[in-house]
C-alpha cells in the first residue's frame, strides 16, 4: 500500500527526531511492502522566520491532504516575546482544530528496562498493580479540540483599573463529549475494559455534564467498567497508586496537566508518544492523524546528537496502528524500541537508571541506529 504522510518538523529537536522516525518508517516500508510518500512542511518557529505566520495556511491545507501527519515539536526562546496569537504553540492547535483531531491518546508505561528511571517505590507500584508487579500500564485519552483551550476569552474593563478581567470559559457541547468518550471506550475494550473519567464534577457544572454523558454511554459499553474521579484526587492517585488505572478520559485542560505528571513516571519525557485522532470524514480513506512525541523542542539541547529519538519513533509506531490498522508493523518498531534498549543503549535522559552496569550512553544517531538494525535483523 502507499501512504501520504505529510512530516511537519518544527522547531528545536524537532527536525533530528521526525528524521530517525521517518528512516524507521522507511524501513517499515521496505520490509512490509508499503510506500510512505513523505511531505515535509513548515509550522512553528520555522514557519514564523519564513512566512511571518506560525501555520501558514498552505501547511495546514497540504497536511489535511495527507493521510497522517508526523510533528516533531514546535517553539524556542527565539518566539516568546511574541503575542499569543503569534507565538509557535498557535500552529499545534490550528492544526489539532484544523485536522479535526480531538481525541489525543498518550500512553504512560514503565518498561522493566527503565524500571529505576520511576521515581516510585517498589511498594507503591505493586499495592495497586493487579499482578502485584512493580509496574504500571495507562492511557491517558485527553479531548483536544475543545473546552477552555478554545472557548470564548478576552478581557474586560479598562487597563490597570483594579476590575480590569480577563476570562477564558469551559464549554463541552453533548457531540465533543461523545465522540472523545467512545475514542476512550473503544480504547478500553483493547485494553483491561476499564474506563475513569477524570473531572471536578463537585464543583464544575461543564463537568457534571461530561458525567451525565459518560453515565448513558456507560451502559451502552457494559464489558467495561466505568469509573469516575476528581481531578484533584486523580493527581495524587497518579503517584500513590498508578496501577489502578487503565483508560483515563478528561478534558482539553485536565488531560495536559495529567499527562505531565505520568510522564514522570514512565522515567523520560523523552519516550512518550502520542496520538490525535479524528473521525473519518467521507471520500478518505483514512479518519485524521496526527502523531507527536509529547516532548517539546528542547532547544538547549537541538542539533547536539544528545535528544531521545525513541518518542518519535514511537510516535510513528502509533501512527501505523491508529491511522492505517498496521498492528503487526506497529509492533515490529515497538519490540525493536524495546530490543535497542535491551541491548543497554540509552539516551542521556535516560542513562544509569536501570540499576544495571551494562549501560551504553548513546547519541540520537546511535540510539535510531540500534532500533534500525534490531528492526532490520527481525524475522517476519
Ligand atoms: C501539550 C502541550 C501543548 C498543550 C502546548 C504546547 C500548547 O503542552 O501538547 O501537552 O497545552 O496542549
Ligand atoms: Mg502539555
Amino acid at each position: 500500500m502507499n501512504y501520504s504522510v505529510a512530516v511537519v518538523p518544527g522547531d528545536g529537536i524537532g527536525p533530528e527526531v521526525t528524521a530517525k522516525a521517518v528512516d524507521v518508517l522507511d524501513l517499515v516500508g521496505d520490509k512490509f511492502g508499503h510506500i510512505f510518500n513523505f511531505v515535509e512542511l513548515e509550522a512553528g518557529g520555522v514557519a514564523i522566520d519564513s512566512t511571518g505566520e506560525p501555520l501558514p495556511a498552505a501547511t495546514l491545507e497540504a497536511a489535511r491532504q495527507c493521510d497522517a501527519v508526523l510533528l516533531g515539536a514546535v517553539g524556542g526562546p527565539k518566539w516568546e516575546g511574541l503575542p499569543g496569537s503569534l507565538r509557535p504553540e498557535r500552529a499545534l492547535l490550528g492544526l489539532r482544530a484544523g485536522l479535526g483531531v480531538f481525541a489525543n491518546l498518550r500512553p504512560a508505561a514503565l518498561l522493566p528496562q527503565l524500571r529505576d528511571a520511576c521515581p516510585l517505590k517498589d511498594e507503591v507500584l505493586t499495592a495497586s498493580h493487579a499482578g502485584g508487579k512493580p509496574t504500571f500500564d495507562l492511557l491517558i485519552v485527553r479531548e483536544l479540540t475543545g473546552g477552555i483551550y478554545f472557548g470564548e476569552r478576552g478581557r474586560d474593563g479598562n487597563e490597570g483599573a483594579p476590575d480590569a478581567s480577563a476570562f477564558d470559559t469551559e464549554r463541552y457541547s453533548r457531540r465533543e463529549i461523545e465522540r472523545v468518550l467512545r475514542v476512550a471506550y473503544e480504547a478500553a475494550a483493547k485494553r483491561r475494559s476499564r474506563l475513569c473519567l477524570v473531572d471536578k464534577a463537585n464543583v464544575l457544572e461543564s463537568s457534571r455534564f461530561w458525567r451525565e454523558i459518560t453515565a448513558e454511554l456507560a451502559g451502552e459499553y457494559g464489558n467495561i467498567e466505568t469509573s469516575y474521579m476528581y481531578v484533584d484526587n486523580c493527581a495524587m492517585q497518579l503517584v500513590r497508586a498508578p496501577g489502578q488505572f487503565d483508560v483515563i478520559v478528561t478534558s482539553n485542560i485536565f488531560g495536559d496537566i495529567l499527562s505531565d505528571e505520568a510522564s514522570v513516571l514512565t522515567g523520560s519525557i523523552g519516550m512518550l508518544a502520542s496520538a490525535s485522532i479524528g473521525e473519518r470524514e467521507a471520500g478518505r480513506k483514512y479518519p485524521p492523524g496526527m502523531y507527536e512525541p509529547v516532548h517539546g523542542s528542547a532547544p538547549d539541547i537541538a542539533g547536539k546528537n544528545l535528544a531521545n529519538p525513541l518518542a518519535a519513533i514511537l510516535s510513528a509506531a502509533m501512527m501505523l496502528r491508529y491511522s492505517f490498522s498496521l498492528e503487526k508493523e506497529a509492533r515490529a518498531v515497538e519490540a525493536a524500541i524495546t530490543g535497542a534498549l535491551d541491548k543497554g543503549l540509552r539516551t542521556k535522559d535516560i542513562v544509569g537508571k536501570s540499576g544495571s552496569t551494562s549501560e551504553i550512553t548513546a547519541g540520537t544517531d546511535e540510539m535510531a541506529a540500534a532500533v534500525i538494525r534490531v528492526l532490520e535483523e527481525r524475522e517476519e
